[in-house]
């Protein structure tokens, strides 16, 4: 069999990242190695992600330049298009980029080598965007490329909470969980291959409800202890999650787990109870702020990051101040914030919209905000003691990376030996998008 290359484009979340390399195993059994470049390859897929404005627009333009690839190819490359958009719009690509060889969804690319069969054989472009009865993971091949020091390891897909401005519930399907079995083999081959740490992955991953081995049902929090007994393994961490799912057992968890990472990115979208029930979020502000109090408690140095949208049909000034308001109280050490888009199909798309201007201006209001709050984590963490787990050589010589516990790049001048180990440093400066740091030989790591 002769070697195919293989170069995958990937947009969106880390489980569009997670499904990227999950495809180029389904495909390893035909010949295909990854390739960095589009330049020669065999295959490209482009990874696509429809969670906000202009999604589609910026697949067309990205097709339109691929297209060039194929056409030096003499037409023998084949483009196959992935993801969310495929799935939201899957005729529509055809439609408009017939040079396209194959579309298909996020819950069908295990089928991809006999996808690859066909549109090799037939004239026409293969199309399967189906949510399947069975599930991907039982027919994907075993992980054939190691992922590295940190690792990405899906266990739950899907979405059943309809918030009223996202398009994951009907691009991803319902939500599923797979068997506890099938997560901790994955897991225990990941760290076999070199993995240290590992984050679970999920668009609601704390929603997780697997099958067990002795046939009942486990937990996120159940799932978490057993994951954390795995020899070799130094880090767990897990995303997203929604405040609903947030129970008592997995709030213990981080007390217990000393491999839990004291992070977590818990998505509350807004401070106002008005836009929250527009929202459909089913929590409100002070339902938030009693998870955030828990878990505060259970593990007093956990960091906290989150996602905003600003503008949701309906938001007054007076919802965003509460916004405001409940980021002031929290404090966060990060956080991701978006200007509302409305997308098609979802219920907010039809009601009233907030200027855009008016979207512009809260937008900066709350950028700067969670900027000013990330700078202040930053700086606070001068001169602490923490371990590091370095994953990687830094940009200049004789400088390593790697991420702190609350998952900052730190970069220290140290031995490459340390990549893959989980050493205590001293952190001597913050800078815009890092901190700098020495290592600790003798004192004792604070985390
Ligand atoms: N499942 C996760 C988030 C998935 S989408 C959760 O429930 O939190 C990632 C983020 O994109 C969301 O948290 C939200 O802040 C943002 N987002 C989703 N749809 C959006 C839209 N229509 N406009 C702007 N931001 C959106
Ligand atoms: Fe989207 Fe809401 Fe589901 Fe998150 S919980 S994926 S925001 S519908
Ligand atoms: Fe985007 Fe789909 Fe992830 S819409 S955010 S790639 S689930």
């Amino acid at each position: 069999m002769s070697t195919k290359l293989l170069h995958v484009i990937t947009w969106g979340c880390q489980m569009n990242v997670y499904d990227s390399a999950r495809m180029g195993d389904a495909l390893a059994p035909l010949g295909y190695v990854p390739a960095p470049k589009p330049e020669g390859a065999d295959m490209i897929i482009l990874n696509t992600c429809h969670i906000r404005e202009k999604a589609a627009e910026k697949v067309f333009s990205e097709l339109g330049r691929l297209r060039a690839y194929k056409e030096a190819s003499g037409g023998r490359m084949i483009l196959a298009v992935a993801g969310c958009v495929a799935q939201a719009e899957g005729a529509e690509i055809l439609a408009r980029a017939p040079y396209v060889d194959i579309v298909l969804g996020p819950q069908t690319y295990h089928r991809l080598p006999e996808m690859v069969a066909r549109a090799t054989r037939a004239a026409g472009a293969v199309i399967d965007t189906d949510f399947p009865p069975e599930s991907k993971f039982d027919y994907l091949p075993e992980q054939a490329t190691p992922q590295g020091i940190s690792a990405f390891l899906t266990i739950q897909e899907g979405c059943d909470k309809f918030c009223s401005f996202c398009v994951v519930p009907y691009t991803r399907g319902a939500e599923s969980s797979r068997p506890a079995r099938a997560v901790l083999a994955e897991a225990r081959r990941l760290v076999a291959a070199g993995a240290r740490e590992i984050t679970l992955l999920g668009q609601n991953v704390n929603a997780w409800r697997g099958e067990a081995p002795d046939g009942g049902f486990w937990g996120l929090a159940r799932l978490v202890r057993e994951l954390a007994e795995i020899q070799g393994l130094l880090r767990l961490r897990y995303t997203t999650s929604h405040p609903r799912d947030m129970d008592a057992s997995l709030v213990a968890a981080h007390k217990d787990v000393s491999i839990l990472m004291p992070y977590l990115h818990l998505p509350v979208q807004s401070g106002s109870d008005r836009i929250l029930r527009l929202m459909n979020r089913k929590h409100t502000a002070s339902d938030y702020l009693r998870i955030v109090t828990r878990l505060r408690e259970a593990r007093p140095d956990l960091a906290l990051s989150s996602d905003f949208i600003v503008g949701h049909p309906g938001e007054t000034d007076g919802d965003f101040a509460a916004t405001l308001e409940l980021v002031r109280h929290v404090g966060y050490a990060q956080a991701y914030s978006f200007k509302y888009s409305p997308r098609p199909g979802t219920p907010a798309a039809s009601m009233k919209q907030v200027p855009e201007t008016e979207k512009d201006r809260r937008l900066q209001e709350l950028q700067a905000l969670l900027r000013e709050q990330q700078s202040q984590f930053n700086r606070s963490c001068v001169g602490e003691s923490m371990s590091v787990l370095f994953t990687g050589p830094g940009r200049h010589p004789g400088q390593i990376v790697g991420r702190s516990p609350f998952l900052q790049a730190v970069h220290i001048s140290g031995p490459e030996g340390l990549i893959g180990t989980e050493a205590p440093v001293k952190i001597t400066a913050s800078l815009p998008n890092s901190l700098a740091a020495t290592p600790i030989t003798q004192e004792l790591a604070c985390t």
